[in-house]
């Protein structure tokens, strides 16, 4: 899931109600390794995503899922891959198709013969909409990472100094004041966090060194 911090992103009330996707399965098993590469990705993205900003956030997710994966677990590059892919596509359809969001992206990945792990992923960025938990590492992290990276970049935006002299503080402060980014959800970011052995404000400065670059 994602928040835009645009109200025309803000779909949290209808995703609730209408996008449970109805399966917990993706892909076929024998496609197991077939990827697609970071360029086509794009490639994909530039012909789905018009909104910049969108993009960006795509882009940061998908900067975050392969430096984790490469610094906290070691991956080779192909996993490395993986994780970079699910975080390039996870909102793909987000724009083009706000109401069937994941089904879309799910189906063409599994029309494409992706692998089964990279479609699980993104079918599970929003357990509490898509009605697919997270399982793997790969998969909580995704979660984890979703909306406090775009709550992070909210606040970015904010500053006259962007990620500059940014710090962990700040942006607990923040997620403390309800009026604040107030369409993300307070309940999913905890619920991420709690799914995962890693403190919010680690995580926190993770995301803010990871993504400030990320254009
Ligand atoms: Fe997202």
């Amino acid at each position: 899931m994602s928040r835009h911090f645009s109200n025309i992103y803000h779909l949290n009330f209808f995703l609730m109600a209408t996008h449970n996707l109805g399966r917990t399965t993706f892909g076929d098993p024998k496609n197991k390794g077939n990827l697609m590469t970071i360029d086509e990705a794009h490639q994909l993205l530039n012909e789905w995503v018009p909104n910049e900003r969108l993009r960006l956030h795509m882009k940061q997710v998908a900067a975050l899922m392969k430096s984790w994966a490469i610094e906290k677990e070691n991956a080779d590059g192909i996993t490395a891959l993986k994780w970079e892919l699910a975080g390039l596509l996870h909102d793909a359809d987000w724009e083009k198709y706000p109401d069937d969001h994941c089904r879309i992206i799910i189906e063409e990945l599994e029309r494409r013969n992706i692998d089964p792990e990279v479609i699980h992923c993104i079918a599970s960025h929003g357990p509490r909409y898509f009605g697919v938990e997270p399982e793997s590492k790969m998969e909580n992290m995704i979660y984890a990472f979703d909306e406090l990276s775009g709550f992070i970049h909210a606040s970015a935006l904010i500053r006259p100094t962007r990620y500059e002299g940014m710090d962990i503080k700040s942006v607990m402060k923040k997620l403390k004041t309800p009026s604040f980014a107030a369409q993300v959800n307070r309940d999913e970011i905890n619920d991420a966090i709690s799914r995962i052995d890693i403190p919010i404000e680690e995580l926190i400065q993770y995301i803010i060194e990871h993504q400030k670059n990320v254009s």
